[in-house]
């Protein structure tokens, strides 16, 4: 059996943070579609999949995000894991995900989620500055943070990962060295480190419209990078997607399929699939309802898998699987994406990798490219006429 990614989109926090433009709700409030009742609406679309899926697949790993999954209750994560246990197969080593923000961690919650079967735990905690965690607009402090890492570790989880952002409001070199530094010092199995994007629609984009947000200035915010990627490799870390490293071994294996277009397949408002080289998405909203890509077989929808592949598979530190390009497309990426190589402003971003005899065969980022990517994916997107 072919294997298999399932996420599953779990769209409530307890308050929304100011940066963010991630599809969740205020838990509190959502009217009839209150949590028990999405859960049971997410049973459903996974009773609902297709017999010839359920079988042609196992499921290696499996991806509770959000949102916060973990700010609802255990029995409705409980229900939905059970719902696709009952209905997929799920290796026995399957890597069982689940996203946390701190505030909502106690230890009678890490104890259930571990007897649930869930094995790794992403946590949000993003500074361990009290000053920079109340400007991002979020829930808990620096010491809940700390608190909630220890209770996840006691209850037994051996995988986690911890989430940090730089380049934010109320940050300095300082401050952010010192955060990387306490929780390198933690041990978590993987570092997800993101530069702060401004997102349409939240409160730091009104005030970045009205020249009020005060972020570090990019040169600044790129030594931050910089100095992260020093950390991490001198910790043991290895660089392995543009913001995220492991210790050897626990590369997110869910990550992993999206970044080299496995096949995974989405539950749950605005989940994303990749199944026999269709996509399809939920619509956004807690009454959501599947969508399918028009016109899969045309010439757009093909430029638009080609983007897609750039954009996933070059923010990986080895970079493009040339092979893997042909056997995908049937076509040389050389003779789709040539002009580009050639240009000399790109090519200082880029690592081109050719074989003894001339011809392409892998193609990564630069350490300049790092710090440029949304320049070098502009333009091979652009490059595609999307
Ligand atoms: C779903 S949240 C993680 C779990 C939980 N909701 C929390 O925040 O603690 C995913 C992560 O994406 C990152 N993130 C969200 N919005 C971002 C933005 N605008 N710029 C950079 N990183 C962002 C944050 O590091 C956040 O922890
Ligand atoms: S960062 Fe996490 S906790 Fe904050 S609003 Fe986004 S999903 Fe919710």
């Amino acid at each position: 059996m072919r294997s298999l990614g399932i996420y599953v989109h779990i769209p409530f926090c307890l308050l929304k943070c100011r940066y963010c433009d991630f599809v969740s709700f205020p838990r509190d409030g959502c009217g009839s579609f209150e949590p028990d009742a999405y859960a049971n609406r997410v049973c459903r679309e996974i009773e609902e999949t297709s017999d010839e899926v359920k079988k042609g697949y196992s499921a290696d790993s499996l991806y509770f995000g959000g949102g916060t999954p973990t700010c609802i209750g255990t029995d409705m994560l409980g229900r939905i894991l059970l719902a696709i246990k009952r209905n997929f197969s799920v290796s026995g080593d399957a890597e069982i995900s689940i996203e946390a923000n701190p505030e909502t961690v106690t230890e009678e919650k890490a104890e259930n989620l571990r007897a649930l079967g869930f094995n790794r735990v992403s946590m949000g905690v993003q500074s361990l500055d009290d000053g920079v965690l109340g400007k991002l607009g979020r829930v808990h402090n620096a010491e809940k943070a700390l608190r909630s890492y220890e209770i996840l570790r006691k209850a037994g989880f051996g995988n986690m990962n911890i989430d940090l952002m730089f380049g934010v409001p109320g940050q300095n070199m300082k401050k952010w060295e010192d955060s990387l530094d306490r929780v390198i010092s933690l041990g978590p199995e993987h570092i997800s480190f993101y530069s702060l994007q401004i997102e349409e629609g939240t409160p730091f984009y009104d005030e970045y419209k009205e020249g009020k947000l005060r972020i570090p200035s990019w040169d600044l915010n790129r030594s931050m990078y910089r100095l992260a990627l020093e950390k991490l490799e001198a910790a043991g870390y290895v660089h392995y997607e543009v913001s995220n490293a492991a210790k050897p071994g626990f590369e997110c294996r869910h990550n992993l399929k999206y970044w080299t277009m496995k096949p995974y397949l989405g539950f749950g408002t605005s989940a994303h699939s990749y199944l026999e080289g269709k996509r399809f998405f939920n619509t956004d909203g807690l009454c959501y309802v599947r969508e399918y890509e028009e016109n899969e077989n045309s010439e757009d929808a093909s430029s638009e898998r080609m983007g897609d592949f750039v954009f996933t598979e070059l923010r990986l530190i080895k970079g493009i699987d040339t092979e893997q390009f042909r056997e995908l497309f049937g076509k040389d990426f050389e003779d789709v994406f040539g002009e580009l190589l050639e240009d000399r402003k790109l090519q200082k971003y880029l690592e081109i990798k050719r074989g003894e005899d001339g011809k392409l065969c892998g193609l990564a980022l630069s350490s300049s490219g790092l710090d440029n990517t949304n320049t070098v994916m502009q333009r091979f997107i652009q490059s595609l006429n999307l």
